[in-house]
């Protein structure tokens, strides 16, 4: 016979986290009394005391497993193992060390049973919610700008959140979200794809850590800038491309202006200073056009992709010397304006050279 759906599987990661469990399984029991519920530990092994814990804990609240987890280690990775093994309608992730009120599991599961919402998050910036006064100044810039940092992604007012809730049938499928560290909740934010009205966010207050210490470190920290870049690429592609290809042109023009007075000042004439300063600037854009802008695609070999580069990159300074030409011998504001037909062309070649580079030198896998 087939285990009876569950109303509700609550699914906490857990690291060196055994002596806040048992606080943790009783406060979730209290908050869904009279519910068909489950408590899924996904906790990544460090010593035998979580199991030693959760088996004290079963006796009295059964509803409660372990999953033990020795590899593939990581918050992100055992959320998601935690919600491969749910057999509840909603899911509900949180922290296990009661930073996130486990009373507050109602809420954001009514949102969803009202039909009003897919994705509903525990919110320290919803109206009601909040942050435990105490935090260091430090901390609190440094979560306001990882919060302002991701906000563009989604329309929550907290996106940094681990406390989320969502229809179990609805997850993406797992080999569609690839979190880097902590922010599985952003992930599934950003690639579940709903409807803006159908996220939502329920106030809560994030109080401090009960027991034991904080897993975030400045690796996390690094971690979570690499996922940021990995979600504004999966969401604006092409806009990131292009960002990305004009810093690197940017450095490019660095590397022009310094060798063309740099060869100067070592006795060059201009005309070769500016033959020769285009070699280093073009050399760099293509390096970091190869290893950033368009590191997902197919790598043609280093010196083929290089000469190719190069002869776009010439057109499309033909394209730039060609308008300035044009501008400033038919137009008369940029004939009194040099300068402004320089940037003119400027933008008319790096716009060429761009779409070439996109479609010729850097072509998808
Ligand atoms: N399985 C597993 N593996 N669990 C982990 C790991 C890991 O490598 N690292 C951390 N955890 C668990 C912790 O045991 C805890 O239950 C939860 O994930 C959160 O870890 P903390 O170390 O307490 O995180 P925090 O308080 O600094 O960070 C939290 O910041 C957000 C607010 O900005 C986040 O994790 C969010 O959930 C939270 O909302
Ligand atoms: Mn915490």
């Amino acid at each position: 016979m087939p285990p009876p759906e569950l109303e509700i599987s609550v699914v906490a990661p857990t690291y060196r986290e055994a002596e806040n469990i048992p606080l943790l399984a009783t406060r979730i029991a209290g908050a869904l009394r009279g519910r068909e519920y489950e408590i899924i530990i996904a906790d990544d092994f460090y010593d035998d005391a979580t199991a030693k814990v959760c088996a004290e804990v079963a006796a009295t609240i059964p509803q409660l497993q372990l999953i033990t987890r020795t590899t593939n280690r990581g918050l992100s990775p055992a959320v998601l193992d935690g919600v491969a093994a749910a057999r509840g309608k909603f899911v509900v992730v949180l922290d296990a060390d009661l930073s996130h009120p486990p009373e507050k599991i109602p809420d954001l599961v009514a949102k969803l049973k009202s039909g009003e919402s897919d994705f509903v998050v525990g919110s320290r910036y919803a109206p009601g919610g909040g942050t435990a006064e105490d935090w260091p100044l430090l901390r609190r810039l440094n979560s306001y700008v990882a919060t302002m940092l991701a906000r563009p992604l989604t329309p929550l007012a907290d996106p940094m959140s681990g406390f989320f809730a969502f229809r179990r049938a609805e997850i993406p499928p797992a080999d569609s979200l690839s979190p880097i560290g902590y922010k599985i909740g952003l992930e599934i934010a950003v690639k579940a794809g709903h409807a803006r009205g159908r996220i939502a966010e329920a106030p809560i207050f994030f109080g401090d850590r009960r027991l034991g210490e904080s897993k975030m470190t400045i690796r996390e920290q690094w971690n979570y800038l690499r996922h940021l870049r990995r979600l504004y690429h999966y969401k604006w592609p092409k806009r990131m491309e292009a960002l990305q290809f004009a810093a690197v042109g940017g450095i490019g023009f660095l590397w022009d202006a310094l060798f063309y007075f740099g060869l100067q000042a070592a006795g060059a004439g201009h005309l070769w200073a500016r033959a020769l300063a285009f070699w280093p600037g073009v050399t760099s854009n293509w390096f970091l056009n190869r290893v950033m802008t368009f590191n997902a695609r197919a790598h043609v070999s280093p010196p083929r992709q290089w000469a190719g580069f190069v002869a776009v990159s010439s057109a499309g300074f033909c394209i730039n010397w060609g308008a300035y030409a044009l501008l400033t011998s038919h137009v008369l504001f940029f004939m009194e304006h040099h300068f402004a037909a320089f940037i003119a062309g400027i933008f008319a070649g790096a716009a060429f050279n761009f779409i070439a580079a996109d479609r010729l030198v850097f072509p998808p896998k």
